[in-house]
């Protein structure tokens, strides 16, 4: 499928390298997106075989991470959720589940769903299914005009993944700003939950690790590394804490052992990786 912005097949990787892990829904989506080939066709097949090797870990730790974060919350909006299996995981469970991404990704997604979920044995009639809504991260008025009606006043988790690596610096800054006077506005409060801050060392071994195939999805989606990283955790924690949240830092790997991962966690490099992943909760 062509996609407006070339940032959007981004999507298909990610839902390619969970597929093997058993996360619901993540085959199925991969399935009817034609996940495989089409992140064969964005990095090459040697470079994927590597990535799903060395970084099959790195993403099914942050994916159960995130999720394990959010998983006290009855309302959640998730931004770039591209083809992630979440939403309909969470929406069979009775989240309120709302996932934004580009206007594209969105069809193609909800589409998707609505298969996934007529198919599902066993699900009864009707299953649950998240809403959609196509928003822009960078276009805030777009991001907080949405389906206000759709949550109450219970607290809200506003979450990402994967989301702020295609985002410049100040488009960053600005979204946090957002998010904080949102939730700040907000009657029921809520909180901000992200798996998206990496710094340079993280780069290093992505590098050392995959390099054939972090090279291949910057040039297709066309990303800026400067806007990748950051220059460390310090340098993440002021751009948040000057937004006005309090910041509250935990190590993936405390959420989710490499026990309970089921891609392959061997070598110095994927244990490093799996080290140093953090999930930062934002609040208000
Ligand atoms: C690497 S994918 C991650 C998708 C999903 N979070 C996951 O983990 O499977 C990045 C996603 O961010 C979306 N994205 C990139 N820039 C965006 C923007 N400015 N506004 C909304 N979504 C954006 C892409 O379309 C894509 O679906």
């Amino acid at each position: 499928m062509a996609f407006k912005n070339p940032i959007s097949q981004s999507a298909y990787l990610h839902v390619h390298l969970r597929a093997l892990c058993d996360i619901p829904f993540a085959a199925e989506i991969a399935d009817h997106v034609g996940a495989k080939a089409a992140s064969e066709r964005l990095v090459g097949s040697e470079h994927l075989a590597e990535a799903r090797c060395n970084l099959g870990a790195w993403t099914e730790q942050r994916y159960l991470a995130l999720s394990k974060c959010a998983l006290p919350y009855r309302q959640i909006v998730e931004l770039g959720a591209g083809f992630s299996p979440r939403g309909i995981d969470f929406a069979q469970r009775g989240v309120r589940y709302l996932e934004t991404d580009l206007a594209d990704i969105v069809a193609a997604k909800k589409a998707t769903v609505e298969w996934v979920a007529a198919r599902t044995p066993g699900a009864g009639p009707v299953l649950p299914v998240p809403e959609f809504c196509a928003v822009d991260a960078r276009d805030l008025d777009g991001l907080f005009a949405f389906r206000s009606g759709y949550f109450d006043r219970q607290k809200l988790a506003i979450i990402n993944e994967g989301l702020l690596v295609y985002l410049a610096r100040e488009d960053k800054q600005n979204l946090a700003r957002g998010i904080h006077r949102y939730l700040s506005g907000r009657l029921g409060g809520g909180v901000w939950i992200m798996a998206d801050v990496n710094t340079w060392r993280q780069e290093e071994i992505l590098q050392k690790l995959a390099s054939g195939f972090i090279g291949n999805v910057a040039k297709a989606t066309r990303q800026r590394l400067q806007d990748i990283y950051f220059e460390s955790f310090e340098e993440a924690h002021d751009l948040f804490s000057d937004a006005g949240f309090n910041i509250k830092k935990i190590p993936r790997a405390k959420l989710i052992s490499t026990d309970d991962l089921r891609s392959p966690t061997g070598g110095e490099l994927v244990r490093e990786l799996l080290e140093l992943g953090q999930i930062w909760i934002l609040s208000v």
